[in-house]
């Protein structure tokens, strides 16, 4: 079996807003594995950005589960949660979050910083990365001194500083021209090979060709799952089971019953 690294369990959000209240998300269930590459679609306001905190620990459900390593994280202290964050998750935003009086090397060795790295070790790693994504000759250069596409490689540097085995990204190259975007889809490619598991945010078409499945989410709820057919063989060992790859699908779909579901 594929070892599951995040589950959310109905999962629900909901935000107060004076007398109305606004459901982000309703009883949503999705669990995510080791080496998952997937895509979540959906339109403006239907709740994508907040399934994304609700994974990466950066927020908590108003209601349901959130399981990581099978272990239920929903009752932990922010102390807690954050430790968990930041070795488990690397996040990669749209519009970089890059800390803007810092150096590219210092932005990528910064989350190293909890875990007590040794500043040699922190800037050696950081270098390593940043040199691995072809930006070894900026390591110096601020954030406004770098191009879009360099600023998001900073970005995707800084989510791999403490090695996490999940990635999640936010409409990583929705501020990129196609080509810059392109790279940026390559280099998760990439790392999808090597054995990190991704889930992006995204409405480029590009990201979702490559991903092995694809979430639609519309009004807080997943509306579609798709999973590729190749994905699924390897996901049961090699082995080519119709039994099997069902029970991963449904495994896949959760708790929630009577949606549409395609294998690719
Ligand atoms: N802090 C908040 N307070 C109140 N409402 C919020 C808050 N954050 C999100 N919402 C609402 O929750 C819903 C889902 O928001 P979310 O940001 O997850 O959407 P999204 O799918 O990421 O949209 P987009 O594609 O525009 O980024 C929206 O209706 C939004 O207005
Ligand atoms: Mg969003």
């Amino acid at each position: 079996m594929v070892r599951e690294i995040i589950k959310l369990e109905r999962i629900s959000k909901f935000y107060r807003m004076g007398d109305s209240r606004v459901d982000a998300l309703r009883e949503l269930s999705l669990t995510i594995h080791e080496n998952d590459y997937m895509a979540i679609f959906g339109p403006s306001g239907s709740g994508k950005s907040t399934l994304l905190h609700m994974m990466g620990l950066l927020d908590v459900p108003s209601s349901g589960s959130v399981f990581v390593d099978g272990k239920d994280v929903s009752q932990l202290q922010e102390n807690e949660l954050a430790r968990i964050r930041g070795k488990k998750v690397g996040f990669i935003f749209q519009v970089f979050n890059l800390v803007p009086s810092l150096t590219a090397l210092e932005n990528v060795a910064l989350p190293m910083m909890i875990y007590d790295v040794p500043q040699r070790e922190r800037e050696k790693r950081a270098e390593d990365l940043l040199a691995s994504l072809d930006m070894g000759d900026r390591l110096n250069h601020l954030p406004s001194e770098l191009s879009g596409g360099q600023r998001q490689r900073v970005a995707i540097a800084r989510s791999l500083a403490n090695n996490p085995e999940v990635i999640l990204a936010d409409e990583p190259t929705g501020n990129l021209d196609s080509k810059t975007g392109e790279e940026v889809v390559d280099i998760f490619n990439d790392l999808h090979r090597k054995g990190k598991t991704l889930v992006v945010v995204t409405h480029d078409p590009d990201i979702a060709r490559n991903t092995d499945e694809i979430v639609r989410i519309k009004d807080g709820q997943i509306v579609e799952h798709e999973i590729s057919k190749e994905h699924s063989i390897r996901a049961n060992g090699g082995m080519e089971l119709v039994g099997g790859i069902k029970s991963r699908i449904n495994e896949k779909l959760g708790v929630k019953t009577g949606m549409k579901q395609k294998v690719k």
